[in-house]
């Protein structure tokens, strides 16, 4: 054969590949709303920069008729592209081969790629569409899952790794997206679970269906295994491109720096936002907007846990990660998944070289037997632990109540801030006026004649001393208290100087974190 007819027999070969698993499972898929692995792919990816790699890879099993199927690709594609520029490593599942299930040679191809990925220090995403372990493969489908976790753990920290969840993604196979960074589901499309509704009702009898088992909005509002929530496939294409012009490509560079825009000022006044009144709720995704260019904040984890908010954002250019309570949520109190949410946020921030902002404003750890069995004082730990690790700038200002545990906690100087700010209206003190008040004026409130008029009267007394920032300031626990209008200015100062941070932890393996 000579070149024109090796040409022709290759064409033969791709178109044969390319198929996947035929018209009529393309079909299945289609009608249930989901684009094809390539679809997907090609979407996600800046036009035309998609290669595909592997394509010929089959698989080599041979019980239970295995040796007598043609899985195209071995039911996943893997390759590289672009994304606003910037180079990715990709792998999809393709369900209408075997149901995307895992078997050694497709976990092969999946783990070459993430090899690469670590290996030119480039992001990694992953398209979960599968049924889980080969089961023909057995034992070796197991081995494959574990090199991908092994794999996913290497490049922890050293390189973005973001799931998407577009079909199913049960058993073992929900571990590699959980020791990602980032997990994306797209609603009726995504499902995820250890162990699927018929195993349940074998097991234990409980009856459930999938969708409420482990859909898309159980993921964003209940377990907190996913990040992002979107309604289409698209959608949720455009959330990862967003996400990916906030992040640096690895450990050791820093996020691309975008022309600065001023806030929407017009939209999101400060002194409109913030009410005098302590326990009055306000949304503090309306200051966030008030102090980051353009007023433009891509939200993490939006639905879950929802007195904290976390997320990315710019200020002067740079990107930042953004750590605040919300009032409007339980006064943004932190608790078991609170703390849990904003850790492990911190911890991707630390590692990828992104700054710190956090905003205060809350009354402490949440009060409650259920928290306390819960496990609130280990999980409550995390976020100590990751504040106090991270050496990235940390900047830190505090809107209105800073009280007890909640103050330290939410980077104060005390865990190694480089900057903490104050608004006038600001409260630090071990706990609100009216509890502190009851404490320490207990005898005189209950021997006086009028105790109501005593404990009015106490907790004034306590609120004129105590609440506000100039004790701390005092101690040089707030480095300086600023009119809210000058808030984004001294952000960005400090910002700026801090730049060059460079500092070193004592010398360890490394730490043993509350986890
Ligand atoms: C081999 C599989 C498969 C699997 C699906 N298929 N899952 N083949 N191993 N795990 C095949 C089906 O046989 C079928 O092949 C094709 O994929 C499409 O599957 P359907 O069942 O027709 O699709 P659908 O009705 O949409 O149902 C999808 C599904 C269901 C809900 C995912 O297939 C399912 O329940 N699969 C098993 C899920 C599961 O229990 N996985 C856990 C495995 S254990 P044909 O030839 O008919 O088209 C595991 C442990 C890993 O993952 C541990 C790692 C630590």
């Amino acid at each position: 054969m000579g070149l024109k007819e090796k040409s022709s027999d290759l064409r033969r070969r791709m178109r044969s590949a390319l198929k996947g698993g035929g018209e009529k499972a393309i079909e299945k898929q289609k009608a249930i709303g989901k684009l094809t692995a390539r679809e997907r792919i090609i979407t996600l990816l800046d036009p035309k920069t998609f290669h595909e790699y592997d394509l010929f890879v089959e698989h080599a099993a041979k019980d239970f008729d295995m040796d007598k199927k043609y899985l195209p690709g071995d039911g996943v594609l893997t390759g590289t592209g672009t994304i606003n520029g910037h180079p990715v490593c990709i792998f999809a599942q393709d369900f209408t081969v075997a149901g995307g299930s895992l078997g050694w040679m497709h976990a092969k191809k999946i783990t070459k790629i993430m090899d690469h990925a670590l290996k030119l220090k480039i992001p990694l995403i992953g398209i979960n569409d599968s049924g889980g372990a080969r089961i023909q493969e057995g034992v070796n489908s197991l081995a494959g899952y574990g090199e991908i976790f092994f794999r996913n753990t290497l490049a922890s920290g050293v390189i973005p790794q973001i799931s998407v969840i577009l079909g199913p993604c049960a058993g073992g196979a929900v571990y590699s997206p959980a020791l990602t960074d980032f997990v994306f589901v797209v609603d009726k499309i995504s499902k995820m679970f250890i162990t699927g509704p018929e195993v349940i009702k074998t097991v234990i009898g409980e009856e459930i269906s999938m969708e409420e088992l482990g859909g898309a909005r159980v993921h964003c509002e209940i377990t907190g295994n996913a990040h992002f929530y979107a309604e289409s496939e698209e959608e949720c294409f455009n959330q990862i491109k967003k996400l990916a012009s906030f992040i640096p490509w690895n450990n050791s560079q820093k996020a691309a720096r975008f022309p600065k825009k001023s806030p929407k000022t017009r939209q999101y006044k400060l002194e409109n936002i913030v009410p005098d009144d302590p326990k009055e709720p306000y949304d503090v995704r309306d200051v966030i907007k008030a102090l980051c260019d353009d007023s433009d904040f891509l939200e993490v984890q939006e639905l879950f846990a929802q007195n904290i908010v976390i997320g990315f954002a710019r200020i002067d250019g740079h990107t930042v990660g953004i750590v605040a309570n919300q009032p409007l949520v339980l006064a943004g109190v932190l608790d078991v998944d609170s703390s849990d949410k904003a850790a492990r946020f911190i911890r991707f921030c630390d590692a990828f070289s992104i700054p710190l902002v956090t905003l205060v404003d809350l009354p402490g750890y949440l009060p409650g037997v259920d928290q306390e069995h819960a496990g609130v004082i280990r999980h409550g730990a995390k976020i100590l632990y990751a504040y106090s690790e991270a050496t990235v700038p940390k900047i830190t200002l505090i809107l209105r109540k800073a009280y007890g545990g909640g103050y330290i906690a939410m980077c104060s100087h005390h865990l190694r801030a480089d900057f903490v700010f104050a608004w006038p209206l600001a409260e630090i003190a071990v706990m609100g006026p009216e509890g502190a008040a009851n404490i320490i004026f207990r005898k005189e409130i209950n021997s006086a004649e009028k105790p109501d008029e005593m404990r009015k009267l106490k907790v004034e007394e306590y609120k004129a001393k105590y609440a506000n920032p100039y004790v701390a300031a005092a101690f040089g626990y707030i480095d300086a208290v600023v009119e809210p209008e000058e808030s984004r200015k001294m952000l960005i100062h400090a910002l700026e100087i801090s730049n060059q941070k460079n500092i070193n932890l004592p010398f360890k393996k490394h730490g043993v974190p509350p986890f």
